[in-house]
This record gives C-alpha cells, sequence and structure tokens, in this order.
C-alpha cells in the first residue's frame, strides 16, 4: 500500500483512492475563482490541524494580508499555525524565484530541515509561465523545480490557472505531464447556470474515480457533491443531455 497524503475532505480522498500519493506532485489547474487557492490551503490546513504534518505556501499574490484575509474567511487562521512552527508562507515573485531557484532550493530544504515540512503549496506555477517564453527553457525549469520538491519528499500541489472560462486549455507547460495527479476545477453551464465540476485526469501508479463532480466552496471550504447525471460534454463546458436521456425521454414519451 502506497503512504497516502490526506486532504480530510472524505469524498475527495476516497475518489483519489486514499488521499494523494505521500510525496508526490500533484496539479490542481482551474479558472479564475473556481477554488484553487481554497483548496490548497485546505491541503496545508488540514495537513496541520487533522495529521500533523508542517506545511509550506510559496505565493506569488501580491498582497499578503490579502491572503491572510481570505483564510481567515474559512476559519484558517494561518497567522496563528505560523507563530506555532506549523506552517511556513513564503510571498516572492516568480523572476526572483527564476533568479535564485538553487537558493530557493537551498531555503525550502533548511525550511525542512527546521519545521519538518511535509506538505507544500505553489500558489501558482502559472505565475513561472509569465516569466519564461522560451517553450524549452519553461520545461525545463517546470522539470527541475518540480523534482526538487519530489527529491525533498513533499507532498506538493501546483495550482495552475486556466484562462478559457469554459472549454479546453492550451500552453506550452508540460507540467501535467510531469506531474503524478492531475486534477481539474471547471466551470459548466447547464440550463443557463453555473455550476462548478471537478475531474481527477489521472494519477500515477492509483486507482482513482473517473467520474465528473459537481462541487461548492462553502464556508467550510471544498465540498463534494453528486454526479452529473444524465449531461454529456461536461468537459466542453456547454453540456448536453446524454444519449441514453435523450433516448429515455423520447421513449417515454414515444410510450
Ligand atoms: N467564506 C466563503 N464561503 C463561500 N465561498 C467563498 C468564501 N470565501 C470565498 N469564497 C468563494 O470561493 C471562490 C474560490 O476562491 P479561490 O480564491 O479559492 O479561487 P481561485 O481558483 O484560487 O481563484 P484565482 O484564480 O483568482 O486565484 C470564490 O469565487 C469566492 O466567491
Ligand atoms: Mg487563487
Amino acid at each position: 500500500m502506497l503512504d497516502r497524503s490526506q486532504f480530510g475532505v472524505e469524498t475527495l480522498d476516497s475518489m483519489l483512492g486514499g488521499g494523494l500519493v505521500a510525496g508526490s506532485a500533484n496539479i490542481v489547474e482551474g479558472a479564475p475563482g473556481t477554488g484553487k487557492t481554497t483548496l490548497g490551503m485546505q491541503f496545508i490546513v488540514n495537513g496541520i490541524e487533522k495529521y500533523h504534518e508542517p506545511g509550506l505556501i510559496v505565493t506569488f499574490e501580491e498582497f499578503p494580508s490579502q491572503y491572510y484575509h481570505d483564510a481567515l474567511n474559512f476559519g484558517w487562521d494561518l497567522k496563528k499555525y505560523e507563530e506555532k512552527g506549523m506552517l511556513k508562507i513564503i510571498f516572492t515573485n516568480p523572476d526572483v524565484v527564476l533568479d535564485e531557484i538553487d537558493e530557493m532550493g537551498g531555503k525550502i530544504e533548511s525550511l525542512i530541515d527546521e519545521l519538518g515540512i511535509k506538505r507544500c503549496l505553489i500558489d501558482s506555477l502559472t505565475h513561472f509561465e509569465y516569466e519564461v517564453d522560451d517553450e524549452n527553457e519553461l520545461r525545463e525549469m517546470e522539470f527541475d523545480f518540480i523534482s526538487s520538491l519530489k527529491r525533498e519528499s513533499l507532498t506538493s500541489i501546483l495550482l495552475r490557472e486556466n484562462n478559457n472560462l469554459l472549454g479546453q486549455t492550451s500552453s506550452l507547460s508540460q507540467a501535467p505531464f510531469i506531474a503524478d495527479s492531475y486534477i481539474i476545477l471547471r466551470y459548466v453551464e447547464i440550463e443557463s447556470a453555473v455550476s462548478k465540476a471537478m475531474l481527477i485526469l489521472k494519477m500515477r501508479g492509483s486507482q482513482h474515480a473517473k467520474d465528473i463532480r459537481r462541487f461548492q466552496i462553502t464556508e467550510g471550504g471544498f465540498e463534494i457533491s453528486e454526479k452529473f447525471i444524465g449531461q454529456d460534454g461536461i468537459l466542453s463546458g456547454s453540456p448536453m443531455p446524454s444519449a441514453a436521456d435523450a433516448f429515455m425521454k423520447a421513449f417515454v414519451k414515444a410510450g
């Protein structure tokens, strides 16, 4: 059995076959506001609260106070965890990280020694993509960065922005190929309303759920609910009633 690093969100952990694989690098991708940061923070906070695993957050968000404030909205007091030595948040710029990637590795290494960090959130990987315009350079950089997290046996979540609100993604980045798992958050339009859907697209070396689930962000954080029943094309962002459903309707009507 592989060691698991749980989210502490029951449905999600069971969809992942028990949780993320400990020591793996995992991508969570989604459009603005889908809940990437919330899910990532919840992984870190539950790591501390439920599993006594210290965490590290590296964020490129410009306003630290806003970050702490957003977390407090969910009742997550990040400052308190930092004071207790259970959490370290590094606010930085991608160009700084790129210039000092070796130094950054050194910094992360010493934090791991110092605090015993087991979990890590990178919010977000996309900031690197803005900095590097050469495809090969970007791939190499992402590969080195992700490898360095794995070398330290951290279970990491790397967030990625997807600017297409509905529908497919396009990017030079190879991160989804390099990472061990790939989770997608998405807006979907059903009957003139917008819902959120999540899907585990890949997970190396583990069984995982293949279904597309509805989720919402509540005051307690990430909450997964039922599958989308009778809808095809969820991933395209504009689902249609499924063939089976349409058949049933026609059949029942005809009957
Ligand atoms: N306390 C709360 N209760 C319910 N929903 C909330 C609460 N706080 C924030 N939200 C909602 O959670 C959603 C997700 O926010 P989050 O910052 O996690 O998304 P994100 O994917 O990281 O966005 P971005 O791409 O802008 O970084 C927001 O749309 C917001 O409306
Ligand atoms: Mg965010």
